[in-house]
This record gives structure tokens, sequence and C-alpha cells, in this order.
């Protein structure tokens, strides 16, 4: 059938993505090295359980950087590090990368690491965090990368979980002008951890060298240079290349599994076709190796097709100033970046007139995409006022590990519309549903949900708990994936996302459970019952804050218990929390049947309209929370008949 004149490349893929996904994923799944082919594109013999490629046999450190070495780019640059923290710049081609990459495989199959073994790494924004994650994939290791910025008991929590047989980490991370020792991190999680590592291999930074724990810690460079280069060990498709794992409403984080083949597929897929990058390129996506977009964006795709990728420690601001990125971008040509919205608004907050800017040549910079939480039209049209190139929204998660939606600029570029990722991206099914599954018409918002079989690339399930999984993101609407993102789309087929419908709030473009929160406040000895609420911050989009009821017969002073709950979180979950401000209450707002109303005392604090819950216990409860809000500087809109 011959297609409508009118039809943009984008509404072909989309229409091939979601008609004949085999044909479609199979296609791009040439473009690949395979040393087994596929006996079938998608399995479905386990739905509501798919997998991509079963059958086929690949290597993804072979796809990203030895394929390369071999056809005309081992001289080209694989990754620049731009550390503005230590002075440090350095660039590696593809051949150096490999043979750094083969020796560390050494090092790790010399401790006994094999296929399907598991490696934590707790490291900073170094090469060898890459080189690390590329060691694994090469052997066929499962690595599971921790973020420095959560604390040892959130790192303990995931080594009991994953069970590594080695970890890696460095003696510190710099974070601006503070050194942040990790060593001393990675050893009390050991101590709160049940399972143990039969090794540790720390880099040394000479910033902050630190002692090692004879018998179980290796020295990273001694023990690379001792090392034997090992090869690429051919893995299944659907064997497991990473575990990363994310924040769950319960406290509990989820191990979202990641693939090899699938992942390898849709990620090289997506370079070119969402972000319109062409191989030989510079991309860099200034997040961390701990997130989801550091492992997709920073490590695997821009090496799958062939870019340069660009590993930066530092911050958008204070690594010395507000021209961090823009000097980045004249310096490396960096043609594409990626980033959260909360970076543009803490440039914009420290030069609001562009003046950094106008310093560097970035002219033949093309595109800024931003993803991590909602893209408020302020900072959307003031990036596109000083950058004059496209300013792309899209919208993702760990889970999905790839765009579910965006203006997919290697396909058709669509207008703007600010507050919007416009688009669902070839392969993904968007729909929003009311509660009882039905779908909406548009314009209405509802629960945003992706109907099954997600593409390649996003999660099978969860480490070692399909039952999670299913239950988590699968039971709520039978056939589909649950999002739990609100949202709606319009009559131009745009989608807007407005916010988690559940009790994971997104701060600085970081995905953190209030759960977690909670439970460290529960466990100090003065607090009898506690709720963290999301409020919306005009920087970080939202801030924690906690409400706790101390118990009977306490007579502390409330401000000191405040500040010993401050550092509960912090040493708990982490200074990534940016939990700081607790309010003592007598009783939190409770439904008859004992539901705290975490919605309502959401809406109070950020002064929004709010209605009485008819289920409510005692009304009085939520004046009481009014009036510890206000004390939080909280509470104040109009839309808040008690906050004033
Ligand atoms: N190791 C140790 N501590 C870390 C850390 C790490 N890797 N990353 C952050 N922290 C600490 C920070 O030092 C800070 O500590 P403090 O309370 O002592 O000041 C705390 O965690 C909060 O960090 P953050 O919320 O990131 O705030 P910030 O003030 O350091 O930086 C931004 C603010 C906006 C510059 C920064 O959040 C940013 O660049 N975000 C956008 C990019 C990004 O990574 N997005 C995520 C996925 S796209
Ligand atoms: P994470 O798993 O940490 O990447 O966080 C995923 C969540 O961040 C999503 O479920 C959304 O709530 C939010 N998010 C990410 N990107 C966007 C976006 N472009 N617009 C709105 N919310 C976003």
């Amino acid at each position: 059938m011959s297609e409508p004149l009118d039809t943009t490349p984008y509404d072909a893929a989309y229409a091939a993505a979601t008609t004949d996904p085999e044909a479609f994923w199979g296609a791009a799944a040439e473009s690949l090295h395979w040393d087994r082919r596929w006996d079938r594109v998608l399995d479905d013999a386990a739905a509501p359980l798919y997998r991509w490629f079963s059958g086929g046999e690949l290597n993804t450190c072979y796809n990203a950087i030895d394929h390369h070495v071999l056809h005309g780019r081992a001289e080209q640059a694989a990754v620049i590090y731009d550390s503005p923290v230590t002075g440090v710049k350095q660039r590696i081609s593809y051949r150096e990368l490999r043979d750094e990459v083969a020796r560390f495989a050494g090092v790790l199959r010399s401790l006994g690491v094999a296929k399907g073994d598991r490696v934590v790494i707790y490291m900073p924004m170094t090469p060898e965090t890459l080189i690390g994650m590329y060691a694994c994939a090469r052997i066929g290791a499962v690595h599971s990368v921790v973020f420095g910025g959560f604390a040892p008991h959130e790192l303990a929590v995931r080594i009991d979980d994953a069970q590594p047989k080695v970890v890696l980490t460095a003696s510190c991370g710099i974070e601006v002008q503070r050194v942040v020792p990790y060593k001393p991190l990675l050893d009390r999680a050991l101590e709160l951890a049940t399972h143990q590592p039969s090794h540790c291999v720390v880099l040394q930074r000479d910033v902050h060298p630190c002692a090692l724990t004879p018998g179980r810690d290796l020295d990273w460079r001694d023990s690379a240079a001792a090392a034997t280069p090992v090869a690429c060990v051919p893995v299944k498709a659907t064997d497991p290349l990473y575990i990363l794992y994310t924040s769950g409403t319960t406290g509990v984080p989820k191990g979202v599994v990641r693939d090899n083949g699938g992942h390898a597929v849709a990620l090289k897929w997506s370079m070119k076709h969402i972000y319109g990058v062409e191989p030989g390129e510079v991309f860099w996506a200034a997040s961390d190796f701990g997130w989801a977009v550091g492992h997709s964006y920073i490590v695997y795709a821009p090496l799958l097709a062939g870019c340069t990728t660009v590993v930066h420690e530092g911050k958008p601001v204070g690594t010395p100033d507000a021209g961090e990125f823009w000097r980045v971008i004249e310096e490396h040509d960096v043609r594409v970046l990626f980033t959260a919205p909360t970076a543009f608004r803490a440039i914009k907050r420290e030069d609001p007139k562009g003046t950094f800017f106008g310093r560097y040549d970035t002219s033949r910079f093309r595109a800024l995409f931003l993803a991590g939480e909602r893209l408020d039209p302020d900072t959307y049209h003031w990036a596109r006022a000083l950058l004059q190139k496209p300013v792309i929204d899209h919208w993702w998660q760990t889970e999905t590990g790839w765009p579910v939606a965006s203006n997919c600029l290697g396909l058709t570029a669509f207008p703007v519309k600010p507050g919007s990722p416009t688009k669902p991206v070839p392969g993904y099914v968007v729909h929003i549903l009311d509660d009882d599954g039905n779908e909406l018409p548009s314009n209405k918002e509802g629960a945003v949900a992706i109907r099954l079989p997600l593409p390649p690339g996003t999660l099978p399930t969860l480490w070692r708990d399909d039952a999670r999984y299913v239950e988590t993101y699968l039971s709520r609407y039978p056939g589909y994936y649950l999002t739990g993102d609100g949202g709606y789309v319009d009559e131009d087929g745009y989608l807007f996302i407005m916010g988690r419908v559940d009790d994971i709030i997104i701060v600085a473009g970081h995905n953190l459970s209030t759960g977690s929160m909670e439970q460290a406040l529960a466990s100090h000895p003065d607090v009898a019952e506690c709720a963290v609420i999301g409020v919306r911050d005009a920087l970080k989009t939202q801030l924690p804050i906690g409400l706790v009821v101390l118990k009977a017969g306490v007579t502390r002073d409330h401000a000191t218990i405040a500040d010993e709950l401050v550092q509960v979180v912090r040493d708990q979950v982490g200074p990534v929390a940016n939990f700081r401000q607790v309010a003592v209450v007598t009783r939190l707002p409770k439904t008859r049947s004992g539901k705290v109303l975490r919605r309502t005392m959401r809406a109070i604090a950020d002064g929004d309209a709010w209605t009485m819950p008819p289920t409510i216990d005692d009304p009085a409860t939520l004046e009481e929370i009014g009036t510890a809000l206000r004390s939080l500087g909280l509470a104040k809109g109009p839309g808040s008949p008690i906050g004033g």
C-alpha cells in the first residue's frame, strides 16, 4: 500500500514500529554484530514478560568498542574526560579504550568474576567508571552502579540484593570544593550489608588517597598493569547487562534489569533517529554514571553509534562558573547536549542574561535535549532564546532506559509546544487511562500507560523478582505497563506529563522515594510516626519535607530533634535527598481507615486549591499541618484556605 503524500518520516516509522514491531526492530538489529543470529525478534512465550532477540548472541562491549577499532575508528576519541574539579583533561581513543577495558576485564577475571556474576560500582565521574562498566560487559558480568550521592545504608541494601562478587570504588569523589571520601562510605556499607564481596578494587585519586583493607582491597592501577587482557565473550541477547536500582514506593529499591540485545538495538537506533547524531560526532550527556541517563547516554549509546562521549566531572554552575557548559561545548565541539532542566534553572539563576554564553563559540552546537523532570515553559523559553537552537523536552524513566516520548530530530522535527515532550517515540504506544482502565478522550488527564509489549531496551523484569515486576507495573491495567506518571494527550497527539501519581518525588532530576526517607526518620528513637511529602521548588522542581509526631513523653527541644532528623536522612539515604526541613506536629491527618493524607498535605504546602477529603478522620489535623507548613515558609498560596 502506498503511503499518503503528507506522511512524515516520523509517521511512517511510528506506524511501522506499531504494526509490525518484529520487522521494524529486526531491521534495526542488522546494524549490530551478532555472534549468533536470533531465533525470534519478539518472544512472547512468557507474556506478559516479553523478551527481545531470543536465541541471539552478541557482546555489547564488542559492538560499542572493538567493532569500531576494527572498522576505521581506532584513533577517533571514544571518551573525552573533562574534570574542572581536578583540572584534568584527557582524550581516550577507541583503541586505547579497548586496551584498557580488556585489561580491566582481565583484573575482574583474575578475581573469579565470570559470566552472570555481579559487580557493584560506587564511583565518581572518572573514565575508570566507564571502563569498569564495559569490562563487566566484556566478560558477561552484570554491573550495578550505585550513585555516589547515596549513603552507606542505600549502598548496603543494593549490595545485599545484587550480591556482587567484587565492588569497584574510588578513594573519593569531588563535589565542587568538597572531597567526598568514598572508601569509608563503602566500608560502612559493608558493615551494614549481610552479603560480602570477595574483593574491592579501589581507584586511588591524588587529591585524597585512602588506606586499603589488606586481603580484601586491591589498587586499581596496579591490578590493571599486571592483568592479562581478555577478549569479548558472546552472551545471550536476553542475558542481563546490568541492574540499576530505582526508587520504589515502599522504600525498597527496585532492581531494573537491562538485557544485552534489545538494549544495544534500541540505543543505537535512538542516537540517529531521536537525537539526530551521526557517527564521529561528539555527544554529551551532562548527568552521572549512577543514573539511567548516564548508563544509556554517557556510556552505551554514544559508543554503540561510533560517537565521542564526554565524561564531565563538574556542575553546570560553580565549577568554576555558569559558563561551564558553553566552555565544554566549544572546547570539545559538542553537537548535542542532554541534561536535566534543573541544570538550566541553575545556570539561569546565576547568569539570567546569558553573559557567559556570549563568551563562547557554540555555532556548531545543534540541539539541547532535556529530561528527568517536567520542563517548565519558563525554562524552555529562556533556554530557547539563549541558544537559538532546538530545545527538546523528552520523557523517559529508568525502567524504559530510553525515551518514551520526544521530538525525534532524526525523523521529523515537529513544532514545539512548551510543556510537552511532543509525541510517543516509535515502538511506544501510549494511552491515557481512567481508574477503570478506559481510554480517556484528548485533553483529559489520567494515568499514563504503555501498551505491551514494550519495545526493546526497556526492562524485561526486576532483578530476581518477576512477581514484583508484574505487581508494580503490569497488574494495574492488564495488557499495559503503568508508568506511575499522570498526564494527557492533546488534540494534536502531543503528550503532556504532569507528574508522579505515586510516592516518588523528583528532586533536581533525581527520582527519590519518600518511603526511604520515612524509613530513616522512623529509625530515630523519638519518632512515633512520620510522613515525607515533596513540595514545589523553583530550582529543583520538588524538595522533600518531613512531618513527624514524637513519642509520648519526649520533652527534648524540637529544633534539636529536627536537626538530628535532617542528619539521619543524610546518613541513611544520602545528601542527594536534599532533605533539610522537618516540622513536629501532634498528629498526622489520616482517613478513617488510617491512610495518611499526603496528597492533601502537598496541595496545602504548595498553596494549591484543595478540598477537605470526605474520608478524613479529624479535620482539625489539617489546621495544625497548615500552621506547621507555614512555619517552614510554605502553604502561602491563595488556594490554601488554611494556609492564609
Ligand atoms: N557524590 C556525593 N555527593 C553528591 C553527588 C555525588 N556524586 N552528587 C550530588 N551530591 C551531593 C551534593 O554535593 C549536595 O550535597 P550538599 O547537600 O552537601 O550540598 C547534595 O548531594 C544534593 O545534590 P544536588 O541536588 O545535585 O544539588 P547540587 O547543589 O549539588 O547541584 C544542580 C544542583 C542543579 C547543579 C545538579 O543537581 C545538576 O546538575 N543536576 C542536573 C543534572 C543531573 O545529574 N540530572 C540527573 C539525571 S538527568
Ligand atoms: P527516573 O527513573 O529517575 O529517570 O525518573 C523518571 C521520572 O522522571 C518519570 O516517571 C517522570 O515522572 C519524570 N520525568 C522524566 N522526564 C520527564 C519529562 N520530560 N517531563 C516530565 N517528567 C519527566
